[in-house]
């Protein structure tokens, strides 16, 4: 078949804040850029993010980028890569003011300065009194952030190829990314982007789940294109559960409700975290926050009818601190609960919200393949940055506000390595027309009609197995079910129909390919949790109630051939400082 071509010095997948942090470095270096995203770029999930993003500029209280890192180190117990950490918390504060220069609207405090609250697992001076360090735009920082990233590529005259679904990264016999076969998804027409360089920041995956914050369209699709390159996909049993979404319906409530001095009840009207953090209280790290609201509801103390919920009381705070600071989750609750938080307690519960593991790069977003017997080499041409990679800066738990730096901090450093790249090697590669004819593939495989399974149906199956089976506690038994249930589900998929009308919409190809990428996301994440015999950060087993550093200081990595998985370790020496080295974790 003969597929249109595009040529381009520089791919990006995904348009959330990496994607666009990255093409706007890129583009302001005069490399021509195409961004492929699957919906209009300000609608990717970054315009979700609400609390805001951390830096240590010492408007509210006294920091240090030093306390920052700390506080990182010690929020991912001990699993996070401490150079790539100092690197981000050093970084922060520029790309905060970088950002302020390209016109995000950031809060101000009477003084005009940055607005910065107090986030969980935030800490002065190692481990002392509670910091501020989270500069918000009210709370709805993501929003602003994405805007301003998106306004600022159009004057750098970033290409946009908006509602185009990536089918599959294009690799030649030598193992080098040469760009990806899209799809239009208005027309249905298939293009193919030659790149010399790719950048998969195509965000989480949180839709493994059945209760998320993630939007529909958190499938992990550069997660399972890199798995299907070759790659693997580090630290996947790390799944982040947001302590506070909206009891049965999932859409998150952000910690700022906390950080702005809104605190947990339980069924006796019982501030209960003074028992499980008796410092940090409701401030401390979400891991910690998420398991004591699951102890409170398992015992009997949850409130409701149920009992299956906690509330989150804010109505101490009084109308203006709610209007002016936490907007966007009054309406939340006003849209979905029919309450008011000005007067009335959120029910809340944990929900999935992060996916900590992901595509392993080191801190320039070269995607990193460790070769068993030999140096670690970047893959050629291929790069990954925001919650699609794992540098490792979150490791087993990521703090609060670290999310928004992330994308920033290695959107930008990707696009600053890609830009070196492309002066070194200034002529595309010749392209592997069996590597586009296995793409291709990918979409004709669902053109297939006839008698089968419904899509829609192993996905709501596949969200349950995942909740059921994977969720904030975990035991062997249970996780050992779950895998088997996913790789049932996935021999199940290879039979699926879109549907027995006879017109199918792209739109229905594009959400079996995107079940395709869930179920290899979620094999990654069931069976690296399966694998993972100690309890550190997110990953809670109860069966091995402990974190063990002597066996388990490492990462996991989980190939798809084979389903299995392999190991390597953490890098715990920082850039310039002296190590953090592993010790108990208490809020
Ligand atoms: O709670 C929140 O506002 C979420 C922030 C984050 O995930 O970093």
């Amino acid at each position: 078949m003969n597929i249109e071509k595009r040529r381009f010095d520089s791919l990006i997948i995904g348009a959330g804040g990496a994607g666009l942090r990255a093409s706007l470095a890129l583009s302001q270096s005069e490399a021509r850029v195409a961004v492929v995203s699957k919906v209009f770029p300000t609608r990717s999930h970054t315009v979700a993010a609400q609390g805001g993003v951390n830096a240590a500029l010492g408007n509210v209280t006294e920091d240090s980028w030093h306390w920052h890192m700390y506080d990182t180190v010690k929020g991912s117990d001990y699993l996070g890569d401490q150079d790539a950490i100092e690197y981000m918390c050093r970084t922060a504060p520029k790309v905060v003011v970088e950002l302020e220069h390209y016109g995000v609207p950031f809060s101000r405090m009477d003084n005009g300065k940055i607005y910065q609250r107090p986030f969980g697992g935030q800490s002065r001076n190692f481990g002392g009194a509670q910091a501020s360090r989270t500069c918000a735009a009210a709370d709805r920082t993501g929003h602003a952030i994405l805007h301003t990233l998106y306004q600022q590529n159009i004057q750098a005259k970033t290409h946009f190829f908006d509602e185009y679904f990536a089918i599959d990264l294009i690799k030649d016999d030598e193992g080098a990314i040469l760009g990806a076969v899209v799809l239009n998804i208005a027309t249905g027409e298939p293009l193919i982007i030659e790149a010399k360089t790719t950048l998969l920041a195509t965000g989480g995956a949180g839709q493994i789940f059945r209760t998320t914050t993630n939007a529909h369209i958190n499938t992990g699709d550069g997660m399972a294109m890199a798995l299907r390159a070759g790659a693997p996909l580090q630290d996947m049993e790390f799944f982040q559960f947001h302590p506070t979404g909206i009891a049965g319906k999932g859409m998150l409530i952000t910690e700022g409700a906390r950080g702005e001095g809104g605190y947990l009840v339980n069924c006796d009207g019982e501030r209960f975290m003074e028992r499980y953090a008796p410092n940090a209280k409701d401030l401390a790290s979400r891991d910690v926050v998420s398991r004591a609201i699951a102890i409170e509801v398992r015992d009997g103390r949850g409130c409701g009818p149920d009992k299956d919920h906690v509330m989150l009381k804010l109505d101490h705070l009084g109308e203006a601190v709610i209007k002016k600071r936490l907007p966007g989750i009054r309406d939340s609750c006003l849209t979905f609960k029919n309450l008011d938080p000005v007067s009335t307690p959120i029910p809340v519960y944990p929900t999935a919200h992060y996916t900590m593991g992901g595509i392993p790069t080191n801190r320039y977003g070269e995607v990193v393949v460790p070769e068993r017997h030999g140096p670690e080499e970047p893959m050629i041409g291929l790069y990954a940055a925001g919650e699609s990679a794992c540098v490792s800066v979150h490791g087993g738990n990521r703090l609060g506000g670290n999310s928004l730096l992330d994308i920033l901090v290695f959107g930008r450093a990707s696009g600053h390595k890609v830009t070196d790249y492309l002066k070194e090697n200034r002529h595309h590669r010749p392209l592997a027309q069996d590597s586009v004819d296995q793409a291709f593939e990918r979409l004709l495989r669902w053109d297939k009609k006839g008698e089968g399974e419904n899509v829609y149906d192993l996905k709501a199956e596949l969200k349950k197995t995942m909740e059921e089976h994977c969720g904030v506690f975990r035991r062997e038994d249970e996780l050992a079910a779950g895998f088997e249930k996913v790789c049932v589900l996935e021999e199940r998929l290879q039979d699926a129909v879109l549907s027995d009308h006879s017109k199918v919409f792209n739109t229905a190809r594009i959400e079996a390919m995107e079940l395709e990428n869930l179920m290899d996301v979620a094999l990654a994440t069931v069976k690296s949790a399966l694998e993972r015999q100690e309890s550190r950060g997110a990953h809670s087993r109860i069966d091995y109630p402990e974190r063990d550093d002597k066996s388990w200081l490492k990462h996991s990595l989980y190939f798809k051939e084979g389903k299995t998985l392999d190991f390597k370790p953490v890098t715990l020496k920082p850039l310039s400082v002296e190590t953090f080295p592993p010790k108990p974790r208490v809020y």
